[in-house]
């Protein structure tokens, strides 16, 4: 291989060709087209709003003040920007490749490649994250409902190694058990009752081994049923979302609002990485171009519709928070049920579990999609095994893709904790932004090679 073939590039031609002759094929090559504008604006609010305001809004508005609106306002108008950039692209490409096919047209072959791998941490990792997070809010509602199910098959390894040894330890220095943390005194539970093979303690996170076998066979079955699916589960996540606000406002102390923005702008920047966690997913979108009825049109639509909403529910959702309490008592890991469980509104914090164990699993759909057909569209230019952009001939999904996907996110989810993959999904979403806004700029002189269609 010559140093330059690590840097050729393709054609916007070349590339529609390839999936013109795909489609002529028919079932070996071409995906089934069920998408519209309303589908892809649910598939983006479905990506959206997920464990970013379920969680880390807690921490960004206690760093933050009521002033954080500014970080989700600023914050969309940068996401804005990403989302012309994709918009641009998926006008002019619309094939399943997303960030990695906007890399290779604009820069070539290798940091297409790089990038192929970088949207890996975006995807995958991103979705071990959200299956560990879904998998916390499911037993904490199983817990409410009175069916408890063991320590040790629901909680990762690591965590319960680490609060065992964390437990023995403080109870040797003369602590009670009673008197430890109760994250530790799990931990320490699910290690004793595990069962073992020799040394090796069996402890794994079932539950979020099932949601994620559940949404892969649902996005194997077909685009029609991911969709259905994805769409019931905006629907829920809105309705319930609109309601915390309706019941929310009515107990807004605007005396909370005062001082408004206590930190300074330092303050508001801490919680940088949290907010834009909570936007990353309406990029996810653009990998089902090849499945959309008319993607030069609806895509950079779907994109827009879908960051105007979820910023306009952010923003509220913040004004309300921060109006219900003060904010320095937000640092808690799920504010949106602290607040009304503080204001002794039990059922609307059971309310809103449900509707975090909904939005999640919108989210792990959305990006449980995006992984196969970002491998379909590498393994169809050479740089993954063919398997990989095998089309099922009936359910028309990418469907060695999806299965591998399936293993990649969910044996990990079982053993790996949260700290660990949070920051790789936002490091991997930025950089992917970064290359195709820079793809944007690189290709602004080629003007006039391909049609725009926004
Ligand atoms: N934006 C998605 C979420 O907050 C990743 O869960």
């Amino acid at each position: 291989m010559s140093f330059n073939s690590l840097f050729r590039k393709k054609s916007v031609q070349d590339i529609l060709k390839q999936v013109e002759k795909n489609e002529a094929e028919g079932g070996h090559g071409s995906l089934g087209k069920h998408l519209g504008v309303r589908d892809l604006t649910a598939f983006g609010i479905a990506a959206i709003i997920g464990a970013g305001i379920f969680s880390t809004i807690g921490k960004a508005s206690a760093d933050g003040g009521p002033a954080v609106i500014f970080l989700f306002l600023f914050t969309a108008i940068a996401c804005g920007f990403a989302a012309f950039a994709y918009a641009e692209f998926a006008s002019m490409v619309p094939v399943s490749g997303s960030a990695y096919t906007y890399s290779y047209v604009a820069f070539g072959e290798l940091i297409a490649w790089i990038i192929g791998w970088a949207l890996i941490m975006e995807y995958a990792i991103g979705n071990i994250t959200v299956a560990i997070s879904w998998s916390d809010y499911f037993t904490g509602l199983l817990d409410s409902g009175g069916i408890h199910l063991p320590q040790w098959i629901q909680m990762d390894y690591l965590t319960a190694s680490k609060g065992f040894h964390q437990a023995t330890a403080l109870m040797q220095s003369g602590k009670t058990f009673e008197n430890l943390d109760a994250s530790v005194q799990a931990a320490h539970t699910a290690w004793v009752n595990s069962p073992s093979i020799g040394s090796l303690h069996i402890i794994a996170d079932l539950p979020a081994l099932m949601i994620i076998v559940f949404i892969t066979w649902l996005v194997y079955k077909g685009m029609k049923e991911s969709k259905n699916a994805s769409n019931l589960m905006v629907v829920i996540k809105l309705c319930i979302i609109l309601l915390v606000i309706a019941v929310g406002v009515f107990y807004v102390d605007t005396d909370n609002w005062n001082p408004f923005a206590p930190n300074g702008v330092g303050g508001i920047l801490k919680g940088v990485s949290a907010v834009f966690f909570a936007y990353i997913g309406f990029d996810a979108i653009s990998t089902t171009a090849e499945e959309c009825k008319n993607p030069q049109r609806d895509l950079p639509r779907g994109m827009m519709w879908a960051i105007i909403v979820c910023t306009i529910l952010y923003i509220i959702i913040a004004l309300v928070l921060t109006g219900m309490v003060s904010y320095t008592e937000l640092n808690v890991g799920d504010p949106l049920a602290f607040v009304f469980d503080k204001l002794d509104l039990k059922w609307m914090s059971g309310i809103i579990a449900v509707s975090a164990v909904v939005a999640m699993a919108s989210v792990l759909l959305v990006f449980q999609m995006g992984q196969p057909r970002i491998w379909m569209s590498m393994s169809r230019d050479g740089l993954l095994p063919k398997a990989f952009s095998r089309v099922h001939p009936k359910y028309k999904t990418p469907s060695f893709a999806t299965i591998v996907t399936g293993f990649v996110v969910a044996i990990p989810a079982l053993f790996l904790n949260l700290t660990m993959v949070t920051d790789l999904c936002s490091i991997g979403t930025l950089f992917a932004f970064v290359l195709v806004c820079g793809g944007v700029l690189v290709l602004q002189n080629k003007r006039g090679h391909s049609k725009r269609k926004i």
